[in-house]
């Protein structure tokens, strides 16, 4: 039986990941590795729908890829790779668009929020259509599941009907998501404002807890997240927002149920249930910061590493890309050109490029064949040098 595909992204718009992104996602990417057929995506494309410097997008790609391979994912288990190495996201998003209604877009809540700040007038484009480069990652790879926080729930229902809108226009293509949400982690909110989520655009310093934290850091920031005037430890979401964002925290690093911690502190004070909290929270990143170092120091590896990951998205994008090319009636990309004097083509000419439905084959005229449905077809390939 083949494994179940999913797919995540996360965007590299801060110099850290936070506890909402570990716990929301980054865990469960870890996790699915051994069950799934899993692949990652540092989505650079995203991050640029904001005002962005690109130096330090290009030193926060590194930054988070490193925090991604530290937090335990592993290149042997999985595919992780930056999404602007993959140019099919663009391509697809594209035809997506053609396929979404204003309407539709104006809806997304994200797009309202964040536009909310500069104005509507003020935001790109490109904010406006960011669900649809999202959709375009997931449908690339006929993802089955998608692991993601509460805030992006909104977002795959629209990845769903792309997909279905799709495959009812032109004949079945796309695989039709589903969310993978752990509802016990998948709104961590913000230490200092407990009814807000926990986010990297819009909570305070002390209200968000990063992946890069010092440990003193962390301590200190748990020991003054916002609780209330009980002193009595135990879930309830209404009444004590604080204290159970705390318990989910604790509940989901340590393993323990919400419940058994709660009856553990019972009404001695926050105290003690904050100091614990904050050694377990410093723990369990210490070693994903020192990792994450370790692997920053070596940037060619990290290099190396995502340009494999890319590679062997590439590979699937491609695929995708060649059916959907064809069923929107497009001819087929022109997938490589050639270098009469190019060692890598000259000393291999024949250049075979297998697709779900296209084999492309380089022939000595200056074209591939490719075949389709069994008939033999021939498509141009240019010279790079006359
Ligand atoms: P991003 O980069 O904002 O967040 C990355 C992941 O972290 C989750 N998350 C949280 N989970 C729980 N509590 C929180 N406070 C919290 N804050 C963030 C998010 O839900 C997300 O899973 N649009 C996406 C990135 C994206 C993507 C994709 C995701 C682009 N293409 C394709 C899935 C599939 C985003 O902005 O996530």
């Amino acid at each position: 039986m083949t494994m179940r595909r999913v797919f995540s992204g996360i965007q590299p718009t801060a110099d850290s990941f936070h506890l909402g992104n570990y716990l929301g996602a980054v865990r469960q990417w870890v996790d699915l590795q051994d069950s799934r057929d899993a692949i990652y995506s540092v989505v650079d494309m995203h991050a640029i729908t904001m005002p962005y410097d690109p130096e330090t997008l290009r030193r926060r790609t590194k930054v988070a890829a490193a925090q991604l391979f530290a937090a335990g994912l592993d290149p042997e288990r999985c595919i992780l790779f930056a999404q602007s190495q993959v140019p099919e996201h663009a391509e697809l998003c594209w035809i997506l668009s053609c396929l979404t209604g204003f309407g539709e877009a104006n809806r997304m809540t994200q797009f309202k929020d964040k536009s909310a700040k500069g104005g509507a007038e003020a935001s790109s484009v490109g904010l406006f259509t960011y669900p649809i480069l999202q959709a375009a990652d997931i449908l690339l790879y006929h993802a089955d599941e998608v692991p993601v926080g509460e805030d992006q729930r909104q977002h795959l229902e629209l990845s769903r009907t792309l997909a279905q809108r799709f495959n009812h226009r032109f004949g079945k293509t796309f695989t039709v998501p589903a969310p993978y949400i752990l509802p016990a982690v998948s709104k961590i909110t913000d230490l200092q404002d407990p009814t807000a989520k926990m986010s990297k655009s819009s909570s305070s310093p002390q209200g968000i807890i990063d992946l890069l934290d010092e440990p003193a850091a962390i301590r200190r920031k748990i020991n003054r997240a916002v609780t209330d005037a009980e002193s009595v430890v135990r879930v309830d979401d209404d009444a004590k927002p604080g204290v159970t964002n705390l318990l989910r925290i604790y509940a989901a690093l340590s393993g323990d149920p919400a419940g058994d911690i709660a009856a553990r502190y019972g009404d001695a004070g926050y105290g003690g249930f904050k100091k614990d909290l904050g050694n377990l929270v410093a723990d369990t990143f210490a070693p994903i910061r020192e990792r994450t170092a370790k692997l920053l120091d070596d940037g060619d590896t990290l290099d190396r590493l995502l340009a494999d990951g890319a590679r062997r998205a590439g590979a699937i994008a491609k695929q995708t890309m060649a059916e959907v090319r064809d069923k929107c009636g497009f001819p087929p990309a022109i997938l490589a050109f050639y270098s009469e004097r190019s060692r890598l083509f000259g000393h291999c000419p024949r250049l075979l490029i297998c697709n779900r439905t296209l084999l492309a084959n380089h022939t000595d005229r200056g074209t591939i064949q490719y075949s389709r449905a069994g008939n033999v077809s021939e498509a141009p390939v240019f010279p790079l040098e006359a």
